[in-house]
């Protein structure tokens, strides 16, 4: 069953009612500024950090689900409602909100009155905007009512929603005009503030919950909005709100047009009063000014339509199959940039409180994001390899306000250091750009131990080199990926972190990934010094490249020697040396993981191993909503092997599909040549596709989720955690350069399609280093891969065959075209 339809003209996803099986959300904000926005106009605001700059607040848990929000209420006669139904949820007569590229706009309309709730956040403003435009379509004069309604946070998520003796104390406010300022904790040591306003002078207004909603009211029935208006109230302390009343009288036909705003100020300490006790209010004011009419509105609109028109412009897709073009060409990339903001911050189901940005799933974000805007992606780079540690491991996690390394949770997650190394490999293959690697980076944020970026990535390389266990494995430490294999951990208490608790770190518990990590990435590493070493004829780095294949070679004997179960990869050796993920266990023989990072590195490519474990894949972890992640699901606690065993059977990291590595499969499928293969592991959890079964996959069908509930599980097919995943880089990387063959590589840019062969033509046009590549694909005798002919420019084209750099061996090469250049290709598969 479908909620809603896509509209690929506009980039829009349109949602047709209002009771979707779960919130419905739209990321609004590309830089500083971000709202969270539901299809029922619920949600939050937040300046750069979402737990330590919230500036509106967020009940997660609640019930009903989403009550909090952007809320318009229209009062007409005695019926009072909202354009977007929540939370009063008064049916209307037609409903319809639309999720576009930064921007929702909501349409409903009630007993003839029409309300359209546009919302956007302005590239290069620090504010919410939003529009709300009333239309009569009745034959009488309406005398109409209208509040907006927000409610503020005290700043620090956290604080907010738990010290309460404190903060009921802290709450201030200042009216001047159509503005509400937001100024709780700016007598001491703030010196922002946030600001709710209108661009025309309100009859009323209420800063005080208790007054605008009545103690016992609630946000589905304000007593201001039912009974005799707002009240004009300051709140002290509390529970600060913005909530305004304005009278609208409409003759047959007419058209009325209010615009709302939610800024956010900083002030310099010496500007931050106008007479004491009263804040400085110029920025504001400036805010103010700058957005204050229709023409200022649709400009901001128009700016963000043509930023993401650049930004998509990278990639297009145009296959015949209208569900590959939009996800591969609108949604997927869409996502990307969402992921790349957020990390795992905030979402409907990460609260924004609990983690910030995180090392590895930053590195993997990357991947998806690069090649839209590469010099955000640069600085990011920059800004992860900083809180690095000298000996090459990482903080898990660091504050994006900060940019500092986060002590609670610490380091020890023996894969991070890799996932470097991939997120500035994947840079340096779309840019070009090697200044990077000289460019001076601390390390634990101490600029006295800075050294250039390519000691970084030399450390993480070394870092696994020198944390092997047994068998020549790397150790894993606290956990790798899979955060919640916990292999030196052994909590028997509740409440106890699984990660942190016990020994935590131990010399003998071994990650099969992580050495299929550290042989990709290790060759990513030695082609990135084997290219300086070629481009500055530098011996050193000449010799580097030959100890680091060296060591990739070494790590390749012991993955498929300790690392080899007989049809498939291990998962690891935990800490008393017994095998995790093999046929010998009672539970967990099987693991998702390194079956896809193995293959993808190309362990046991040539042997028979590679093709035997995704055989084992399919055969053991393959259900029609996607690839589990493990099979048997632990159906007990193992206090020897963490948290993976706490989740009930089908659930997250036990045996639920979690999307992030179904790519992995299709990329390694894809190494192999197997396209139809590929793109059936590709299909079966991409949005679009799934659509049709809404009512049981539940979250939006316009972007990722990181879990499906597995077959072992009551609601199989169901999907929670949407958005913020490494779902979306990975599923981009394996669609745009596993399946459509399109892949940037250190000397120029790769065409190896593996593609299904169903398929028999596309075109994608790709900007490469500035030149924008309109590459042709033909199939016409359906095949899956390979390359018969090529030509570039209508100049038919040698192959670059089996010393090419290409996983099939048979793709096509292109050296960088000019910047700004236009270059056409058309290549032919088969054989
Ligand atoms: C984390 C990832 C981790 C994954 C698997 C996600 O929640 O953000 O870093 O790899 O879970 O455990």
């Amino acid at each position: 069953m479908k909620y809603g339809f896509f509209d690929d003209e506009n980039r829009e996803y349109v949602i047709t009612t209002p009771r979707t099986p779960l919130p419905w959300i739209n990321y609004l904000g590309c830089e500083d500024f971000f709202v969270l926005l539901s299809n029922t106009a619920g949600g939050y605001a937040f300046y750069r950090d979402a737990r330590l700059r919230r500036l509106t607040r967020y009940r997660y848990n609640n019930s009903p689900l989403d009550s909090e929000g952007f809320r318009i209420y229209i009062r007409d006669g005695a019926s009072v409602w909202n354009p977007g139904w929540q939370p009063v949820q008064a049916e209307p007569d037609s409903y319809r909100c639309r999720h576009g590229l930064g921007y929702s706009v909501i349409e409903a309309e009630k007993d003839g009155i029409g309300v359209r709730q546009e919302l956007i956040v302005p590239k290069g403003g620090n504010c919410l905007l939003m529009r709300v435009g009333l239309t009569n379509r009745c034959d009488v004069q309406k005398q109409l009512k209208l509040f907006p309604y927000i409610e503020f946070c005290l700043w620090d998520a956290m604080e907010d929603g738990s010290n309460f003796q404190r903060n009921l104390s802290c709450g201030e406010v200042e009216v001047d005009g159509a503005a509400i300022y937001h100024k709780t904790e700016y007598r001491e040591r703030r010196n922002h503030y946030a600001v709710f306003w209108a661009n025309r002078m309100p009859d009323g207004f209420d800063t005080s919950r208790d007054a605008f909603l009545g103690v016992y009211g609630g946000p589905a029935r304000p007593e201001a909005v039912f009974g005799s208006g707002c009240t004009g109230s300051i709140a002290h302390g509390w529970q600060p709100v913005a909530a305004q009343e304005f009278s609208v009288c409409l003759e047959p036909g007419e058209r009325s047009s209010f615009i709302f705003g939610l800024g956010y100020i900083e002030n310099p300490t010496d500007e931050k009063w106008e007479a004491p006790g009263v804040i400085n209010k110029s920025r504001a004011k400036a805010m103010m000014a700058r957005y204050s009419d229709d023409a200022a509105f649709d400009a901001a609109m128009k700016e963000l339509g043509d930023h993401w028109d650049g930004l998509l412009s990278g990639f297009r897709l145009s296959s015949g199959d209208a569900k590959l073009d939009r996800m591969a060409g609108i949604w997927n990339q869409y996502q990307c940039m969402v992921t790349f903001n957020m990390s795992r911050s905030a979402s409907y189901y990460e609260s924004g409180m609990g983690r910030g940005m995180g090392f590895r799933d930053s590195c993997q974000d990357l991947l998806g994001f690069v090649h839209m805007i590469p010099e955000r992606a640069r600085e990011r780079i920059l800004d992860i390899a900083a809180t690095q540690f000298e000996d090459g491991s990482a903080y898990h996690q660091y504050q994006p306000l900060t940019k500092k390394g986060n002590m609670d949770i610490g380091s020890g997650f023996n894969d991070d250091p890799l996932w470097l190394i991939a997120g500035t490999d994947a840079y340096l293959r779309e840019t070009g750009d090697f200044s990077i690697l000289n460019e001076m980076v601390d390390f634990d944020n101490d600029p006295t131990k800075a050294q250039p970026l390519m000691e970084h990535l030399r450390r993480s390389f070394r870092f696994t080199l020198t944390h092997l266990g047994p068998h020549g494995l790397p150790l894993i430490g606290r956990a790798d990926w899979n955060d919640c294999l916990n292999l030196n951990c052994f909590s028997e208490t509740p409440g106890e972190s699984f990660q942190t608790t016990g020994p935590s770190e131990g010399p003998v518990a071994e990650s099969v990934f992580i050495g299929g990590m550290f042989v990709k990435y290790g060759r990513a590493y030695a082609d990135i010094c084997r290219h300086i070493a070629r481009t500055e004829g530098s011996d050193a780095y000449g010799r580097e490249a030959d100890e680091a294949l060296k060591a990739v070679s070494d790590m390749e004997t012991a993955v498929l020697t300790a690392g080899w179960d007989g049809s498939w990869f291990r998962r690891a050796y935990d800490a008393f040396g017994h095998v995790v993920g093999g046929s010998g266990c009672e539970e967990g023989k099987i693991f998702i993981e390194p079956q896809g990072m193995c293959v993808m590195a190309g362990i046991g490519r040539k042997t028979g191993e590679a093709a035997a474990a995704l055989k084992s894949v399919k055969e053991h972890l393959d259900t029609p909503y996607g690839v589990v992640l493990l099979q048997p699901a632990y159906t007990r606690y193992h206090a020897e092997l963490g948290e993976i065993t706490s989740y009930p059977p089908g659930y997250k990291e036990n045996a639920g599909i979690f999307c992030h590595n179904n790519p992995w499969i299709t990329c390694a499928e894809a190494s192999l040549g197997h396209g139809g293969r590929a793109f059936e592991v590709y299909r079966r959890i991409t949005p679009a596709y799934i659509e049709d079964i809404s009512d049981i996959h539940r979250t939006e069908p316009y972007c990722y989720s990181q879990m499906i509930a597995g077959k072992d599980a009551a609601g199989f097919g169901e999907a929670k955690n949407s958005w913020l995943t490494g779902t979306a880089a990975w599923s981009f990387v394996s669609i745009s350069q596993a399946i459509l063959g399109i892949r940037p590589e250190l000397d120029g840019l790769t065409i190896d399609p593996c593609i299904p062969s169903s398929l028999k033509s596309y075109t994608v046009t790709r900007r490469f280093r500035g030149a924008d590549y309109r590459i042709t694909v033909d199939n016409p005798d359906g095949a899956e891969t390979g390359i018969r002919e090529a030509w570039v420019e209508e100049k038919k084209t040698e192959l670059s065959g089996n010393a090419g750099p290409c996983l099939t061996g048979r793709g096509l090469l292109l050296a960088p075209a000019a910047p700004g250049s236009v270059v056409e290709v058309k290549v032919i598969l088969g054989v």
